[in-house]
C-alpha cells in the first residue's frame, strides 16, 4: 500500500496566497454555473444544533465539470463574540475524486467569508442598476466588510455606504477598516430604518433573526436587496411584492422554510444566480425591484478550495501530515 499524506492549511496559509477578487468571483461563477447546469451532486445541508440559534452544518459536494469534491463542516454561533471568537468558523476537506483519498484539511473561514460576498457581487453585477452609487449594509461584521470590498470591485460607481449595526464598537471598527481599504464614504447608523433611506442597494448580513428588521416599503423601484439570513431579515410584504426573487439554490433555500424562514410562505423564485450567469436575463430595466437570497452552497466552497489547494501545492505551503503508512 502506498503511503498517504494530507496537507493542512491554516487561515493564515490560505490568506498568504493573496488570492484576489477576480479569481474568487470567477471560482464562484464556475460553481453556480455548474449548479444551474445540474452537473453537481450537492445535497441540502444537514446540521446539528447544540445551542439556541446555533448550527454546525455538513456541506458535501462533487462538481463534475471541474472534477473536484469535498466537504465543509462549518459552524454559526451568534454568541461567539462573548468568547472573542468569530460567529462563522470551521474546516473543509478536499478529496481526490479518483480515489476518495483526503488531499487536504483547510480552514474554511476565509473561504466562506469571501465566497459569500463574491456570490452577492455576482448578483450585483447582473441585478443592480449599473449607476448604483449608494449601498446600505446591515450587520457590520465579517460579511458586512467583505460585501463592501467585493461589491465595490464589481461596481466601481459605488460612492457611499450606510452601515448599520446594533454594536457601536463594531461600527467604529468598520469605519476605520473600510475607510483604509476603499474610497467609499462610510456613514454609520444604529437605526435600520434610517440606514436604508436614499440608497440603491440594501444588503442584510446579521444573524438568525427572530423577526424581520427591514422596514416595509424599503425597496423602491430600481433597487436591489439581498439577505444572507434566508429571508428572515425581510418582511413578507417585500418578499412577495418584488418583481424578481433570486437564490443560489432553489432546493437549499426552500429547505430553510422547514426551519422557520419564509414564515409567510416561499416566494416564487425567478431564477438561480447560476441560471443568470449562464445567460438568463438579470435586471431587464431600471425600474425592476429585485431581491436575492443566497444561502450559500458547498459548490462555492469546494470550487474555491480546489483553487487554494492547487496554489498551495505549487508553493508547497502548509504542513504535510501522514495519514497512513502501511497495510494491516
Ligand atoms: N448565506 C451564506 O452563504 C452565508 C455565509 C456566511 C455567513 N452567513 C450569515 O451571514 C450573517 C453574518 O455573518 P458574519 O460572519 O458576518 O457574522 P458577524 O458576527 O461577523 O457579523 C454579524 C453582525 O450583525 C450584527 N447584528 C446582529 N443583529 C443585528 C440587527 N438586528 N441589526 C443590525 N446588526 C445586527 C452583529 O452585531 C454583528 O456585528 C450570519 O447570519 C451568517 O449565518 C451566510
Amino acid at each position: 500500500m502506498k503511503k498517504v499524506e494530507l496537507r493542512y492549511l491554516s487561515q493564515e496559509d490560505i490568506m498568504s496566497l493573496g488570492i484576489g477578487w477576480d479569481d474568487i468571483i470567477e471560482r464562484v461563477e464556475m460553481a453556480v454555473s455548474e449548479q444551474a447546469n445540474g452537473t453537481i451532486e450537492n445535497p441540502p445541508k444537514r446540521g446539528i444544533h447544540t445551542r439556541p440559534s446555533a448550527f454546525i452544518h455538513e456541506m458535501p459536494v462533487y462538481l463534475k465539470g471541474m472534477d473536484a469534491c469535498g466537504i465543509k463542516w462549518v459552524s454559526g454561533y451568534p454568541e461567539n463574540y462573548k468568547f472573542d471568537l468569530p460567529q462563522i468558523l470551521g474546516v473543509q476537506v478536499m478529496n481526490c475524486p479518483e480515489t476518495g483519498v483526503p488531499l487536504a484539511v483547510m480552514d474554511c473561514r476565509w473561504i466562506t467569508a469571501v465566497r459569500t460576498a463574491a456570490a452577492t457581487a455576482v448578483t450585483v453585477k447582473h441585478c443592480a442598476r449599473k449607476d448604483s452609487k449608494k449601498i446600505a449594509i446591515i450587520g457590520a461584521g465579517v460579511q458586512g466588510k467583505m460585501h463592501l470590498l467585493a461589491i465595490k470591485h464589481v461596481l466601481p460607481s459605488l460612492e457611499e455606504c450606510h452601515v448599520c449595526d446594533v454594536k457601536e464598537s463594531v461600527l467604529n471598527d468598520y469605519e476605520t477598516k473600510m475607510t483604509e481599504q476603499t474610497n467609499v464614504k462610510i456613514k454609520k447608523f444604529m437605526d435600520v430604518s434610517e440606514a436604508v433611506k436614499d440608497v440603491d442597494i440594501i444588503i442584510t448580513c446579521t444573524q438568525k433573526l427572530p423577526k424581520p428588521i427591514i422596514p416595509e416599503g424599503a425597496l423602491k423601484p430600481g433597487m436591489l436587496g439581498a439577505g444572507l439570513e434566508a429571508g428572515r431579515a425581510w418582511p413578507e410584504s417585500i418578499i412577495h411584492g418584488v418583481d424578481k426573487v433570486i437564490t443560489d439554490d432553489l432546493n437549499q433555500t426552500s429547505s430553510y422554510a422547514s426551519t422557520g424562514a419564509f414564515a409567510g410562505g416561499l416566494p416564487e423564485f425567478y431564477a438561480q444566480i447560476g441560471d443568470i450567469v449562464n445567460g438568463k436575463p438579470g435586471r431587464e430595466n431600471d425600474d425592476e425591484v429585485i431581491l436575492a437570497f443566497n444561502v450559500g452552497i458547498a459548490a462555492e466552497d469546494i470550487s474555491l478550495g480546489q483553487f487554494v489547494y492547487e496554489k498551495a501545492v505549487e508553493k508547497n505551503l502548509g504542513i504535510v501530515l501522514p495519514l497512513m503508512e502501511k497495510d494491516f
